[in-house]
């Protein structure tokens, strides 16, 4: 049977698509730009593109080539997870930032929305439970639902050394061996570096089954590999169509061309924004399915672009501060600010052509027409209705805003979206001639942990905090 991402026109019909009217002045007057702004900026456009494309592939740009060269991994992981499948009845995923919410998003988009709640014959995956935080209350709310002779852990760190990470796995570690002794190992699968870090030591310590995270993929760029891959194929989703959908997107995004290639085009005006001080980027989009990818949205953006430094070391204090909303439920909370508050934000919908059922709305109350009215439509139209209106609505404010349209969400339009937004903070971070692929700003939060933990090599900064200015008791009120 031909696999229908190998077919050109059907890969064509699922082109994401982006609608940027609402940037330009034409439609919301000087807050915008023009197609001559946009040229006149041409040698930073084309410098920003050159760089990736001469840097892809190296250094920690290992990602971009993640939808060509896992042929034998993919494989591994397909079987595996059939093994999952097959003896589970709960797969946890323990990790956290760019181990966690990757496999969220995709869960979230791509499972049915009340998957742990559907009986074993239709759900046809085990029960699926991402642990990305440490809060006690959670990890007693987990014990209390799994049982482990029928649970798969799937830790994965790239670091290995990720102390939130890592207490989960010596709890679970602990409570394994406890419950099934030597048959503790056959329940974790580690994803890891394979050259660096505690994790693998221990896996190989262990004999526990690993998969790698390659050296070039950073955290937040590893959707695409085994990081978000196996979860995934646990869950029975097409792993390898997610992978061509983002090499389709690749090739979109390889184009020189600033108006024919959406990455170069967002990122350009995205950076333009910001020079214009809008540095809050809000990601609404309008399907449930999607809002946890405003999540790894936020994290690839924060931690990327938001910089103290650029590559000379010039202090520029740069990035936006990204958002996530909602459509519609957001129009009742957020979009009152987002029409009338000030003029710092860029607004992305993300719009879905075809959701993936089609609820009609039962007529009623006819003696009401405020009510009746919505009678005889569908879910569906009411949900664009209140997209298109939105968009609108921004528009006749001035504020900026653009649509990404994905035709339907499907793991060839997911990974497409994945690829395009890492695609657009690629090009955004050389925009701004910064690192878009180290955190130094979370090193201090990590350091200051371990030393008040007592961790062995941190007594400097030990004695730096207990030279820290002390709280005064009466700014507690
Ligand atoms: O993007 C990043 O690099 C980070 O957000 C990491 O994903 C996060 O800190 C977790 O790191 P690790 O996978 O090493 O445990």
């Amino acid at each position: 049977m031909g696999l229908r991402y190998n077919n050109r026109k059907w890969k064509e019909s699922m082109r994401l698509r982006l609608d940027y009217n609402n940037m330009m002045t034409d439609f919301v007057g000087k807050e915008g730009f023009t197609k001559k702004e946009i040229r006149e900026n041409m040698n930073l456009i084309d410098t920003a593109f050159n760089l990736v494309q001469l840097k892809r592939g190296k250094g920690m740009m290992g990602w971009t080539e993640l939808p060509y060269n896992q042929d034998e991994v993919v494989a591994d992981m397909i079987s595996t997870a059939k093994e999952v499948r097959k003896n589970c009845d709960y797969f946890v995923v323990l990790g956290i930032g760019g181990s966690a919410l990757g496999p969220m998003a995709v869960f979230q988009a791509l499972c049915h929305m009340h998957h742990n709640e559907l009986p074993k014959s239709k759900r046809r995956a085990p029960k699926f439970y991402v642990e990305d935080n440490v809060d006690p209350e959670r990890m007693q709310a987990l014990f209390d639902v799994i049982v482990p002779e029928k649970t798969v852990f799937n830790i994965i760190t790239k670091s290995g050394a990720t102390s939130e990470t890592m207490a989960q796995y010596l709890i679970i570690m602990n409570m394994l061996k406890e419950k099934l002794g030597d048959a503790a190992a056959d329940h974790i699968i580690a994803t890891t570096s394979e050259t660096k870090g505690n994790l693998i030591k221990i896996a190989k310590a262990e004999n526990l089954k690993t998969f790698y995270i390659p050296d070039g993929v950073g955290g937040r760029f590893s959707e695409l590999s085994p990081v978000g891959l196996f979860p995934a194929a646990v869950l029975g989703i097409d792993i390898k169509e997610m992978l061509a959908g983002a090499a389709y997107m690749d090739k979109i995004c390889a184009n020189e061309k600033v108006f024919k290639n959406p990455a170069l085009l967002l990122a350009t005006f995205q950076y333009l924004s910001m020079k214009r001080g809008k540095n809050i980027s809000v990601m609404m989009p309008y399907a449930d399915g999607l809002k946890l990818m405003a999540d790894w949205y936020c994290q690839l953006w924060a931690e990327s672009l938001g910089k103290a430094n650029d590559l000379s070391g010039n202090k520029v204090y740069c990035g936006q501060t990204p958002v996530k909303a909602l459509g519609v439920t957001d129009q009742h909370s957020q979009v009152q600010l987002y029409t009338e508050g000030p003029f710092d934000k860029v607004t992305t919908f993300i719009a879905v052509d075809d959701y993936r059922t089609v609820f009609e709305i039962s007529k009623g109350c006819e003696d009401i027409p405020d009510v009746a009215f919505l009678g005889g439509h569908t879910m569906n139209e009411l949900i664009q209705a209140e997209r298109t209106a939105t968009e609108y609505a921004l528009m006749v404010a001035k504020r900026l805003n653009h649509t990404i349209y994905l035709p339907v969400i499907n793991p060839f339009t997911i990974g497409e979206l994945l690829f395009l937004l890492e695609m657009q903070t690629a090009y955004a971070g050389e925009m701004l001639r910064i690192n878009t692929y180290d955190q130094p700003g979370v090193e201090g939060g990590k350091q200051a942990t371990y030393a008040l933990l007592g961790k062995k090599g941190y007594d400097d900064k030990r004695e730096e905090l207990k030279n820290a200015p002390q709280k005064r008791e009466d700014f507690i009120i």
